[in-house]
């Protein structure tokens, strides 16, 4: 049986869950692919201490250069994460005409045009499947399954660090910073949770699924992004109270020429899929124009479900190996650049929730509700609720205006000018609803 090398790059969690599956699944998966996949080196500045897998002698290296330029290893798999180094061995590896498997949405978000751009060039495979939602098998979809759909809309939790946090804020009425802390005692937050929590790795995925859904590339830096760092136990509990979880939620949808995408906290109806999404788990909820609503559910990062999403690339580059060379030629089509365009941010539309605390005084409410109308944002519905222990106000009610759909952009203009009016307390704050 033809074999395939593999060399890894990066011998962390999702590193060694990669090595125990290719090693532990490896007649497995020769019957499915009609090639023998050999783990031939992996590479990591630390190879001596334990990741609870046994490596057998003579494939853990220092030298990720030497795994680059083996003429035995035909797939590097790039598990170090970044942008840093990691960029330049995947630029390596494309030169030295090997296919790339990457878990790096950070790295793709940020300079995917380029790293494509030098996979098209060089006639080789990039894979990505793991760096949105780990092992959903999501990028998969929108390649193949959904090929042949014009995507309306996705909507991602992306992020099983927010999410987890987000369900106990919920469920016990815990302070953000508490469940933070055990987060990352329990090991599935970024080496810096600034990227969890202030929503810039919902970003990074939102990123790529948007680009591959419309065909041209869409910079995190170019669309809002909001994390869940400020969210108080107050408008969990309000949100409850009115029937809502909060969610952060990455939104992408199309209109017209114009994509929007966003990352923010959400409120999503209790009787809503994604409401019932819980604890790390991910889900991705597609619209296709032909599919119509699919729901993709699962973990979204750990050892095991991000390797078996690996192990899933590795074997179709075998495949495509093995049949003669590679197969796509760009690995997100860019037929739409300058056709399709990103909305700006305040264009993008949506209902929301405001809350203020609003000054206990005849009229407050009534010239709060004309300012809205005054900037075109409708009203659905406005409720008036206790005060919270600990969060109290005095000489304030808290008020929850909850909108019609309206552009982020009147509801802000409507915002500051209520904010100058002196009729509120504070700052308002203003969350998107599904
Ligand atoms: N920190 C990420 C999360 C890991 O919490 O979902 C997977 O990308």
């Amino acid at each position: 049986m033809k074999e395939i090398g593999v060399g890894i790059l990066g011998f962390g969690t999702v590193g060694a869950g990669v090595a125990d599956g290719l090693l532990r699944n490896r007649e497995t998966f020769a019957q499915r692919l009609g090639v023998d996949v050999v783990l031939r080196k992996i590479a990591d500045l630390d190879i001596t201490r334990d990741r609870g897998v046994t490596i057998p002698e003579g494939i853990l290296t220092t030298d990720a250069s030497s795994v680059i330029s083996d003429p035995s290893i035909d797939i590097i798999v790039e598990l170090i994460g970044g942008i840093g180094i990691a960029k330049k061995f995947i630029l390596d590896a494309i030169r030295a005409k090997k296919s790339v498997v990457t878990a790096n949405k950070k790295l793709l978000a940020e300079c995917g045009s380029e790293i494509f751009g030098a996979a098209g060039e060089a006639g080789v495979d990039i894979y990505f499947g793991a760096a949105v939602g780990g092992g959903i098998p999501i990028i998969r979809s929108l390649r193949e399954g959904l090929a042949g759909n014009e995507i309306e809309s996705i909507k991602g939790i992306l992020n099983g660090t927010c999410n987890y946090i987000l369900t106990r804020m919920a469920r016990e009425g815990a302070r953000f910073d508490e469940v933070l802390k055990d987060a990352q005692r329990l090991g599935f937050a970024e080496a810096d949770p600034t990227l969890d929590i202030d929503g810039w790795d919902t970003a990074h995925k939102a990123s790529i699924l948007a680009s591959l859904a419309y065909g041209f590339f869409i910079s995190p830096h170019d669309f809002e992004v909001k994390g869940i760092r400020d969210l108080s136990t107050v408008d969990v509990t309000y949100a409850k109270e009115l029937g809502y979880s909060i969610k952060l939620v990455a939104h992408v949808s199309r209109e017209g020429d114009e994509v929007g995408v966003r990352v923010s906290p959400t409120l999503v109806p209790e009787n809503h899929l994604l409401a019932a999404v819980n604890d790390v788990f991910n889900a991705v909820l597609v619209h296709g124009d032909l599919s119509d609503d699919l729901m993709f559910y699962g973990k979204g990062a750990g050892r095991a479900p991000t390797a078996s999403t690996v192990l899933g690339d590795i074997g179709d580059i075998a495949r495509n190996i093995s049949n003669g060379g590679a197969r796509y030629k760009s690995a997100i089509s860019v037929a739409n650049e300058g056709i399709l365009a990103l909305k700006v941010p305040a264009n993008n539309v949506s209902s929301f929730y405001v809350r203020m605390m609003v000054e206990d005084r005849c009229g407050t409410l009534g010239k709060l509700t004309t300012i809205f109308g005054e900037h075109g944002v409708s009203i659905l519905q406005a409720t008036s609720h206790k005060q919270l222990k600990g969060h109290e106000v005095e000489g304030a009610i808290p008020v929850v205006i909850r909108t019609h759909k309206a552009s982020s952009g009147a509801v802000d203009s409507a915002l500051e000018e209520i904010e100058s009016a002196g009729i509120i307390r504070g700052k308002a704050i203003k969350m998107c609803m599904i």
